[in-house]
């Protein structure tokens, strides 16, 4: 599928290492130029290097492709501007931003410090917001529009220990489903066309290394493919969804909306009239909450080994 990207101008948050560098060295395989953005940082987001955006730049050159790299912190504002700007200054437009950047902070809720949330919801859903702002400023102002990918995770809808990451990766996602709104609401009344939509990823990198869990997985390079399609002119329609992907393994999410409703025969609810009649709404089974019962006994029968 060489130059499945001809000509596109692609912009990767995390591009040099893990999912991102997998996904950039694809992307740039398929004959699109690439901005490296990443801020060579250590997992939990210290200690950091531009060696990493600048190394990444030199394997896509070296196999041919055209990169540049921004090795700054994508949670400031004025950096993802810098991330899409360099794309436009540089080959004249952004068609696609890719963003899976990030960090982990672990800690029950109940520990967790201050600067352990910040930093977090900071890089994953701030960093996200700061790329997607300025792509979309451009993008909506070109004809060709563009696309928008956001790397959320299975954990937005729930984590024990990473709650500030669950909550990130959550936010992720609404934030992803709204530019997918504004990008509806443009083409509706005649605008570029422009998508947006978050994978779930599971892959082999030092993030998922220790997971204290069997979980399936698969390789960094088995994520890139759908990257590659959601960006293409081929993926260009498919809009406000979230797809799992991990080894040969590609999911659809669903689409949050209301199942059940109960209507007060009164004026109001009243707490008594709403313990009366509960079981009309009552509750949804919660999957994780069933997983997590499963992996907890797993965990438990290891530990008797
Ligand atoms: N690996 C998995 O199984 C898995 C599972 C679910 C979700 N994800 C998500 O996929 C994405 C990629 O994960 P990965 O496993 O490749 O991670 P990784 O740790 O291998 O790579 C993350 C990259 O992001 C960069 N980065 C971190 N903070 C940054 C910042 N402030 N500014 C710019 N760059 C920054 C790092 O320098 C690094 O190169 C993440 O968003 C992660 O949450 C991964």
């Amino acid at each position: 599928m060489a130059g499945f990207l001809e000509g596109k101008n692609i912009a990767i948050t995390g591009g040099g290492a893990g999912i991102g560098k997998a996904i950039a060295m694809a992307v740039a395989a398929e004959g699109a130029n690439i901005v490296v953005a990443d801020y060579g940082v250590a997992m939990d987001g210290s200690d950091p290097s531009s060696e990493v955006a600048d190394a990444a730049v030199a394997e896509i050159q070296a196999a041919g492709g055209q990169a540049v790299a921004v090795a700054g912190d994508i949670s400031e504002f004025d950096v993802g501007e810098a991330v899409v700007a360099a794309a436009c200054d540089n080959w004249g437009t952004i068609d696609g931003v890719v963003c899976p950047a990030g960090v982990l902070r672990e800690r029950m809720l109940f520990n967790m410090s201050e600067d352990e949330w910040d930093h977090v919801i900071a890089v994953h859903l701030k960093g996200h917001f700061n790329v997607y702002r300025a792509a979309f400023a451009r993008m909506r102002k070109q004809e060709t529009g563009g696309s928008l990918v956001g790397f959320t995770s299975g954990a937005f809808t729930a984590s024990t220990a990473q709650a500030n990451y669950s909550a990130a990766k959550g936010g992720i996602v609404s934030l992803t489903r709204s530019a997918a709104m504004i990008a509806a609401s443009l083409k509706l009344r005649g605008g570029p066309p422009i998508n947006a939509n978050c994978i779930a990823p599971v892959a082999k990198t030092r993030m998922s290394e220790n997971v204290p869990f069997e979980i399936e997985t698969g390789e960094p390079e088995d994520i890139a493919p759908m990257a590659l399609y959601l960006l293409s002119d081929a993926g260009r329609d498919v809009n406000a969804q979230i797809y799992t992907v991990v080894g040969k393994r590609i999911s659809v999410w669903n689409q949050p909306i209301e199942v059940r409703t109960m209507m007060s025969h009164d004026d109001q609810w009243t707490p008594e009239s709403i313990a009366a009649r509960f079981d009309e709404v009552g509750q949804e089974p919660n999957p994780f909450i069933t997983d997590l019962e499963r992996r907890m006994a797993e965990m438990a029968k290891e530990g008797e080994g």
